[in-house]
């Protein structure tokens, strides 16, 4: 029933590389589908990263395109600003948001893709009909904070609800994960419904951060089976 066949991606995320070399760092994955940043601001989650102004400059050298994930408070305030700064894509914790539909409206306007995350014990249900707000749903597979962290299984019954709410309705929103995506761990995500896939040390903790994205990617494109 979905319109467009949805594509296998794969997200690296920087978190886990190495944050005084990024630009070199970016350029060992460039055949990656985006990068995919972390934003902390120690009050949503209890880590910092990095904001608006290291962003801007990845967004000048990145070989991809950026994917923001924004685990921050008061996100209606902020997150616009990351779709002026030319960002692919840009993603909210519903969590840290009072008015998701409106912040959704606004970041497609300002011609980013609208994302919006949920952590592992936040349920769908509450936004099935929001789904066409959106171009992703992010499931978090760990709790937000911290790279290196275990997958958690339990959340692969909310993608299939997620999934099957989507192929319902017949919107064309992306299901993404981020968490513990490993070479193990990403058939389940895909078998569920997941087709974006953030992975952080299973990229950068490997020698070859390219092949260990296309050993990735085969593995969630044959697990999705959808394309
Ligand atoms: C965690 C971040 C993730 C993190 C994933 O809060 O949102 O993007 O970098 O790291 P891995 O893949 O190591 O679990
Ligand atoms: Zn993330």
């Amino acid at each position: 029933m979905s319109a467009t066949p949805l594509k296998c991606c794969i997200n690296p995320s920087i978190l886990s590389a190495d944050f005084v070399n990024l630009e070199a760092e970016l350029a060992r994955i460039a055949n990656a589908d985006a990068v995919h940043v972390d934003v902390m601001d120690n009050h949503f989650v209890s880590n910092l990263t990095i904001g608006l102004p290291v962003v801007e400059r990845l967004q000048a050298v990145s070989p991809v395109p950026l994917d923001a994930h924004l685990m921050i408070a008061e996100v209606d305030r902020w997150a616009p600003a990351y779709a002026d700064a030319g960002l692919a894509s840009v993603t909210f914790h519903v969590e840290a948001s009072n008015a998701p539909i409106k912040l959704a409206r606004e970041l497609r306007a300002r011609g980013a893709k609208a994302g919006m995350a949920l952590r592992p014990a936040t349920p769908v249900e509450p936004y099935l009909d929001m789904l066409s707000e959106l171009d992703m749903l992010l499931i978090m597979t760990v709790e937000p904070g911290f790279g290196g962290q275990s997958f958690l299984d339990v959340t692969l019954p909310k993608i299939r609800r997620a999934r099957a709410a989507i192929e319902g309705s017949g919107v064309n929103v992306a299901i993404q994960v981020d968490g513990g995506i490993t070479e193990e761990t990403i058939s389940r995500a895909a078998e569920a419904g997941a087709n974006v896939f953030v992975a952080g040390s299973a990229v950068y903790g490997k020698a070859s951060p390219e092949e260990a994205i296309e050993n990735l990617r085969a593995k969630g494109q044959l697990a999705f089976g959808r394309n």
